[in-house]
């Protein structure tokens, strides 16, 4: 048994996608367990680009097998469009299948989540308004509906039901919105339904089985640790488990049977939406990071804040997460700066502390305290760990220090080319 959970150490966006593409090529299975259409990764394939929000990046490797686990929130018109595009463009889909269990995004959940967001005014969360946040809502409430709602009339319109009355009454009192119809949504819903058929069954079986033959399995986890729902810099988070804990629950994977957890980091940090961030650097520093390092949403186009690593952030993520080996992208970013910062606590009141404050308004006014260290030209061209500059090679060895974890891998560009394998053996 090889299972392996990729999962991002910071606020998201991490490059877990590139990752998770350079090692979909040894895995026999590659399963999404938790978010929904907010996440968003670019892949690069036969010279073509594509934007995926739900499709797992391993859809590239005829044979691999790729799943949507129960733990994802599914929006069928977006899947559908992404399956579509996919073919149109020359991708073989077949071996892509979904949850029965996962949880299906309805229009109302977007609307409430524009609508939500709009009331919180300047207490916004800064969502990527693509309903997550209601339908993980509706899923702990008890009302949400799943993927085998789809397949069959009399189960939708009897899911419908149970949340309609609910959903627009409160849309209706609260929003002045005129609501939503059951026939019209019973309808289309059934169409996706009937689109989606073949591809809709149980997961959790496949990546047992899978398991117990010794398939080697990957999890792909979108989102970071510090947008976790639990874990995260609440409220300013997303509403699932990125973390490695959410694979168990998300994918149906028993936790004795998860070998190894990749945490994957920027070698700075970059954080999209609202919420605080102590390493943020605000002045040139910061544009010149987004600048370099291409900062900008896949999902919502919005320019990424941008700073320094934060080692409280990385060795909180090693704790909550258990992470066997870290992945270091875009060490590219940083060539050519004379000096370089690892932030290694935060100032508060006098005090300096090592952990992660629960309370955001201590995060928020904590003055980050440095580790600075020498700079380096360039990594451009390296491909073994030798290769790159005696400073960036002490750089990443202060992160994996810090942060209490062995280097697994270092990514110092975007092509798969550029991936440097520190230890095959934190891998599979
Ligand atoms: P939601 O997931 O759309 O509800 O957004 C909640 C928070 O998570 C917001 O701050 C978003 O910017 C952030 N977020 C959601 N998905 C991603 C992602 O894939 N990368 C980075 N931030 C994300």
């Amino acid at each position: 048994m090889a299972t392996l959970a990729i999962v991002g150490a910071q606020w998201g966006d991490e490059g877990k996608g590139k990752i998770t593409d350079f090692l979909a090529a040894r895995a026999n299975m590659v399963v999404r367990y938790q978010g929904g259409a907010n996440a968003g990764h670019t892949v690069v394939f036969r010279g073509a680009t594509f934007r995926l929000h739900l499709v797992p990046s391993g859809i590239f490797y005829p044979g691999t097998i790729c799943l949507l686990g129960n733990g994802v929130v599914v929006d069928p018109e977006e899947l559908l469009a992404e399956i579509e595009e996919l073919e149109r463009r020359g991708v073989d889909t077949r071996s892509f299948f979904i949850s029965d269990r996962a949880q299906v995004i309805m229009p109302y959940h977007k609307e409430q989540d524009r609508l939500e967001e709009e009331l919180r005014g300047e207490r916004r969360i800064g969502t990527t308004g693509r309903g997550i946040g209601p339908c993980y809502a509706d899923k702990v409430a008890r009302y949400g509906i799943r993927m085998i709602d789809l397949l069959d009339r009399e189960a939708l319109s009897e899911a419908l039901d149970r949340v309609l009355p609910i959903k627009n009454r409160w849309l209706r009192q609260v929003f002045n919105h005129p609501g939503f119809e059951k026939k019209a949504l019973l309808e289309q819903y059934l169409e996706y339904g009937e689109r989606l058929r073949g591809r809709i069954v149980d997961t959790v079986t496949l990546v047992n089985e899978a398991a117990e033959a010794g398939k080697r399995i990957l999890f792909e986890g979108a989102q970071g640790t510090l947008l976790d729902i639990d874990h995260g810099t609440y409220p300013f988070v997303t509403s699932s488990s990125p973390t490695a804990g959410g694979v168990c629950v998300g994918a149906g994977l028993g936790p004795t049977r998860l070998n190894k957890v990749l945490g994957v980091a920027k070698a700075y940090t970059t954080r999209v939406g609202e919420g605080p961030f102590p390493s943020e650097e605000r002045g040139p520093l910061g544009d010149h990071l987004r600048t370099r390092g291409q900062e900008f949403g896949t999902t919502t186009g919005r320019p990424r804040r941008c700073g320094w690593f934060d080692a409280v952030v990385g060795r909180f993520a090693v704790r909550v997460n258990g992470i066997t080996g870290l992945a270091i992208t875009k060490l590219d970013v940083l060539d050519g700066l004379e000096k370089v910062k690892i932030c290694v606590g935060y100032r508060y009141g006098g005090q300096t502390r090592r952990t992660l404050p629960t309370d955001l308004r201590l995060l928020a006014e904590s003055q980050p305290l440095y580790e600075e260290l020498p700079g380096w030209e360039s990594t451009a061209g390296a491909r073994s760990y030798n290769e790159l500059p005696a400073a960036a090679r002490r750089y990443l060895e202060a992160i994996s220090e810090l942060c209490g974890a062995p280097l697994a891998l270092v990514s110092v560009g975007y092509d798969r080319e550029e991936t440097i394998v520190v230890n095959p053996d934190l891998l599979f």
